[in-house]
């Protein structure tokens, strides 16, 4: 046994695999006590690097051991053969104290390294799960997606719960994606705009449900909208509807949560931006199989698209990164008062503000406020004397949205990411109709259903003063 430490340590290459084998041992040793005490955090990295990463270094010394002995028996052979004495390190006489202190301090100094070591490695990991490392450490990159997600119902669920999963095979593949990431960075090769949908999103199954039960009987949703008119008064208006929201309620599904009952299953195949549906499939409690085929299902393209099963994010894509367009974005602005909707026609001029194109948002904001200014200079030049307070609020107020919609240098620009819950828009936000849309037929030539009253009720349609909501709420 001494000789075999003598001789694999005799080597450098066989030294540095007995000393990273060491090291790596101690430093799990060490993670590991962490883990068990309960502080691993909530991302999966430290459970990555105590059993993945130092296991391998772990390894990888131990493969150096045998190559340090099989170099230092040539060596030795060598050395032989050319009549010399083999080469020897200088010994270390531990009867005498000096070389015993030296040892006592090496070894501290290890010890005192590894701590420092372990717990370094810790936070840089701490670090690495966090939100402002994933939103704010490529600035640029990222801010679009970090912007809409502080202003959405998420904005205190790390960005990790919902992109990476815990395990090993989510490890390789987001370092693998998070090493070229780095690259693009670097050599300026990332895409402008991020592309959607992202296709190695965590399974819906790990994120959403774990805090959202699927299954959970949501029942009607009554829902007011409100709406400006492009009118001088920027007349409000109200639309009324009791969304089917539904779930499951003694055993039966039904309503829009339908899609997602685990008694049947609907999958579809779409092109690459899920915008058109080729084929949907049903497959309900008794393994009934129903297919209703889009127009372009028999394309090559339509043959030739991956089947994907249906789940939250298939409507709910935007969860928390939230885009809007200009007009909602101002009806919502109006209706909290962050504009003065007794403006005129300010809904009219913020609308086409937001239209412009900017280099930045530097230079929208400077474009903007102005453009509002301008308007009731010339048009109200009394608004414009005797209240510029609120001109100027309304002005930065439109910059705002400008600036958590619009991302010049990421090429994020307006209706860039669609929202797919509802029909918000039908020429470029389709939503519930890219199936529901009349267009995808059964054999027998039964439609996906496109009834208005499937999904909701629509108690008034942009109604100034709509009688149910006066009847409710006198
Ligand atoms: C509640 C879950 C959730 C959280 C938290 C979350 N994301 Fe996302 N993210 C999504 C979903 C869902 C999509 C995919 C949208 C789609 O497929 O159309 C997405 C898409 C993206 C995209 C692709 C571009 C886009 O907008 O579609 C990027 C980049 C991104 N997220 C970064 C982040 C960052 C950075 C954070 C933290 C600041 C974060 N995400 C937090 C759910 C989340
Ligand atoms: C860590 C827990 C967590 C995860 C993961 C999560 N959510 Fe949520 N979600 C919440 C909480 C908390 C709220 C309520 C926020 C509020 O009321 O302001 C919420 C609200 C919502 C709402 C209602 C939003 C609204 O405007 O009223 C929807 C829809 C939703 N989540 C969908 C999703 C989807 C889809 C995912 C997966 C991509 C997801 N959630 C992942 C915790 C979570
Ligand atoms: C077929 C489309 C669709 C699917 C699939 C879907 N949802 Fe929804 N969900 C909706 C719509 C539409 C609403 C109502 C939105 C609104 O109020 O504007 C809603 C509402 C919600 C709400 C708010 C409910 C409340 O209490 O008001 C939550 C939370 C939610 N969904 C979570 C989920 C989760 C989690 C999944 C996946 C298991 C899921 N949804 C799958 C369409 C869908
Ligand atoms: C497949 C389901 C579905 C069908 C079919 C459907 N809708 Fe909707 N509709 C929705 C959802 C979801 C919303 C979103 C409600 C919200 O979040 O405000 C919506 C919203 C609306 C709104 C309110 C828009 C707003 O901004 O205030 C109107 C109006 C509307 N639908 C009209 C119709 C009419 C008319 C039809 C029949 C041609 C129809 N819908 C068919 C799902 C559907
Ligand atoms: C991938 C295709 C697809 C998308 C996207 C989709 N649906 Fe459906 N939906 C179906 C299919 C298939 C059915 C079952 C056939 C039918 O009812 O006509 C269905 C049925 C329904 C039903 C009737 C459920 C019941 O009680 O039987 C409602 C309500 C509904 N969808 C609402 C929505 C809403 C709201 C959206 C958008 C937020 C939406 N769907 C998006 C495919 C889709």
């Amino acid at each position: 046994m001494r000789s075999f430490l003598i001789t694999i340590t005799r080597d450098p290459v066989g030294l540095a695999g007995a000393a990273l084998t060491t090291a790596s041992a101690l430093l799990f040793v060490i993670l590991y006590g962490i883990a068990l005490v309960g502080l691993e955090g909530r991302g999966p990295y430290l459970g990555i690097v105590t059993f993945l990463i130092i296991p391998a270094f772990f390894i990888l010394g131990l493969l150096l051991i045998p190559v340090g002995l099989w170099r230092e028996r040539r060596r030795e052979r060598l050395a032989r053969e050319r009549g010399e004495a083999p080469p020897r390190f200088p010994v270390i006489d531990l009867n005498r104290g000096t070389t015993r202190k030296a040892v006592l301090i090496f070894v501290a100094l290890s010890f005192a390294n590894l701590a420092i070591l372990s717990v370094g490695t810790y936070k840089g990991l701490e670090v690495m799960d966090s939100t402002a490392f994933c939103g704010a450490a490529c600035h640029t990159v990222m801010e679009p997606e970090y912007t809409t997600y502080q202003r959405s119902p998420h904005a205190r669920v790390k960005c990790v719960e919902c992109h990476i999963g815990a395990g090993a095979d989510w490890f390789v593949k987001s370092k693998l994606s998070g090493s070229w990431q780095v690259v693009s960075v670097a050599f300026d090769l990332y895409p402008r705009p991020i592309p959607a949908p992202v296709h190695n999103l965590r399974p819906a199954r790990e994120t959403c449900e774990e805090c959202h039960w699927p299954q959970k009987f949501v029942g009607d949703r009554f829902k007011v909208n409100t709406h400006f008119e492009e009118d001088e008064a920027n007349t409000e208006l109200k639309t009324v509807l009791v969304l089917k929201v539904g779930g499951r309620q003694a055993g039966l599904s039904q309503g829009i949560h339908w899609h997602v009952d685990p008694d049947h299953v609907v999958r579809y195949r779409a092109n690459e931006n899920r915008q058109t549906m080729f084929e949907v499939e049903m497959t309900d409690a008794q393994g009934t199989v129903t297919r209703w085929k889009g127009p372009e299902a028999d394309s090559p393209e339509g043959t030739a698209a991956p089947w994907r099963t249906m789940d939250c994010v298939d409507c709910h894509n935007r969860p928390t990164h939230v885009y809007r367009m200009p007009g909602a974005e101002l009806d919502a602005a109006l209706l909290d008062e962050r504009i003065d909707a007794s403006l005129p026609f300010i809904r009219r001029e913020g609308q086409k503000a937001l239209e412009v194109e900017y280099a930045s948002h530097e230079e929208a904001r400077e474009g903007i406020t102005r453009a509002i200014a301008d308007f009731y200079a010339a048009d109200y030049p009394d608004i414009a004397r005797d209240r510029a307070d609120a001109v100027g609020a309304a002005g930065q107020a439109i910059a705002d949205i400008y600036a958590w919609n619009v991302f010049p240098t990421m090429n994020v620009t307006w209706g860039t990411y669609v929202s797919h819950i509802g029909h918000p828009d039908m020429s470029t936000e389709v939503g519930c109709f890219r199936c529901h849309g009349g267009e995808h037929m059964t054999e027998d030539g039964e439609m996906i259903s496109m009834d208005c009253d499937t999904c909701h009720s629509i108690l008034a349609q942009q109604e100034e003063n709509p009688e149910i909501l006066q009847t409710l709420l006198d």
